[in-house]
């Protein structure tokens, strides 16, 4: 292997059902590449949080509750898991409800700063393990500013709703379509409109619209741009 695809960090962002969890899975799988969910932090704090019983927009508490908090993450055969005071959480951060808390904490500055740093930590020693993709909504434009390949991945409202839908139905948790599109709609509206590291794309991701893609459509694409930039051939 080269040097890029050796320490390469690709950053992956886009809003709720876009498909970048599916798609970060499958190309770090692809590349021999870490994988990094950086929701599921946002989303482990929350869950402490909530089990914690604390105001989610109560900025002091949750100074303290990051002082103290003990998170790590793994790697788990083509995924990731997040354990939170040494207990593995991964299933239990997937719920409407954590979303609602993971989306709250994630306007709070202090919470961003604690977990900037660790994707950092984990982006520094993915470099001599083959390289990481991580995905999120900041990744290119605060977390990795200097990832050599980003891209911004989107879908209409109606697909996004509907994998959410289907995401949520796999797990047990059955929930409504008309619940499921207010979860999506309340937090697209939190994540692209707050203060801090709003989602956005990078100036320089490359943007792609999986509304008609399949899973391997998407990815197929996202190996094309690597292969590209690899060979020289990068705009
Ligand atoms: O990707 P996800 O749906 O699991 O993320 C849950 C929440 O975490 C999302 O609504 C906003 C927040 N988040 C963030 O603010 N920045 C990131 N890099 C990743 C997630």
């Amino acid at each position: 292997m080269d040097v890029f695809s050796r320490n390469i960090i690709i950053a992956i962002d886009g809003p709720a059902g876009s498909g970048k969890s599916s798609a970060a899975r499958l190309l770090a799988q692809k590349l021999g590449c870490l994988y990094l969910d950086t929701g599921a932090l946002y989303r482990a704090v929350g869950w402490k949080a909530m089990q914690d019983g604390m105001d989610l927009q109560d900025a002091a508490a949750l100074k303290t509750l990051c002082a103290g908090l003990d998170l790590s993450v793994r790697p788990d055969g083509n995924g990731m898991k997040v354990f939170v005071d040494g207990r593995d959480v991964s299933g239990e951060i997937r719920t409407p409800e954590v979303s609602r808390a993971a989306a709250a904490v994630a306007a709070v500055p202090v919470v961003r700063q604690r977990l900037l740093r660790i994707q950092r930590e984990v982006g520094e020693k993915a470099g001599g393990q083959g390289g990481v993709v991580v995905e999120g909504r900041d990744i290119g434009t605060v977390v990795f500013p200097d990832a050599p390949v980003k891209f911004f991945l989107e879908a209409s409202p109606e697909v996004r709703v509907e994998r959410r839908h289907a995401e949520l139905r796999q797990q047990g948790l059955a929930a409504d379509l008309s619940a499921t599109r207010r979860e999506i709609d309340t937090r697209d509206l939190k994540d692209a409109n707050r203060e801090i590291a709003p989602l956005k794309p990078a100036g320089d991701a490359i943007r792609i619209d999986s509304t008609a893609l399949t899973l391997d459509g998407v990815v197929s694409e996202m190996m094309a741009v690597i292969e590209r930039k690899r060979s020289g051939n990068a705009d």
